[in-house]
């Protein structure tokens, strides 16, 4: 796929998830592999109002080689990229559910969400680890990440948001949907006891859909 066409994809998903409560406000960053090196969301910039024109582009290397100052959130992306040679996109959002399921204390760190649904599993499974807080922007958080993400697609940020990474755009995207999808049928599901997928169920999934 073109720079130019992947410009356009990520500004048309990235105003998808803004228009349907995905991010808020500057909150959230997208970035999808190049040929040679990356683009990356504005630090401070709206998921709903990109400008393809002044995404931030980064080398091979991860420096800044043109447009718009890149989001402060690159190390987490860089993460990414380097734990996982398959990912060609990242995607990091805030949103709610997902993000309340970062803020409780008595989730099972390794896998705080269940494999409840065959969704969750084929685009973000088998599990999503939770990875400790730092604050925003902090370049310590890059060994952590990459740590986890090296057997993880997803990982949640805690009291801060989930990191998914996919083999495109539009399958990060997807996962991070699913991710939210599964956050929210968790905290719907609390103390119910429902019914999970077995370890057999699962590892179906994974072989049918990787
Ligand atoms: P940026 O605006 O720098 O991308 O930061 C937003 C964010 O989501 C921080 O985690």
């Amino acid at each position: 796929m073109s720079e130019q066409v992947l410009r356009a994809q990520l500004v048309e998903l990235a105003a998808s998830l803004f228009a349907r409560g995905f991010s808020v406000g500057s909150a959230g960053n997208i970035s999808v592999r190049l040929e040679e090196g990356y683009l990356i969301t504005p630090t401070n910039s709206s998921l709903g109002r990109l400008d393809a024109a002044s995404l931030s582009r980064l080398d091979a290397g991860f420096a800044h080689v043109d447009g718009a100052k890149p989001s402060k959130e690159v190390f987490m992306h860089r993460a990414f990229y380097t734990a996982r040679p398959e990912a060609g996109a990242v995607v990091h959002l805030h949103s709610t559910m997902a993000t309340a399921v970062a803020c409780l204390p008595d989730v099972d760190p390794a896998n705080p969400i269940p494999p409840l649904t065959p969704y969750f599993v084929m685009r973000a499974g088998p599990s999503m680890p939770v990875v400790p807080y730092y604050r925003p922007g902090d370049a310590a958080m890059e060994p952590a990440i990459h740590a986890a993400a090296r057997g993880a697609r997803a990982v949640l940020l805690a009291n801060h948001g989930p990191v998914v990474s996919g083999p495109s755009l539009r399958d990060a995207v997807y996962a991070a949907e699913e991710i939210e999808e599964a956050a929210k049928l968790f905290l719907l599901l609390r103390g119910a006891n429902p019914r999970l997928l077995t370890a057999a169920q699962t590892a179906d999934l994974l072989s049918h859909f990787g």
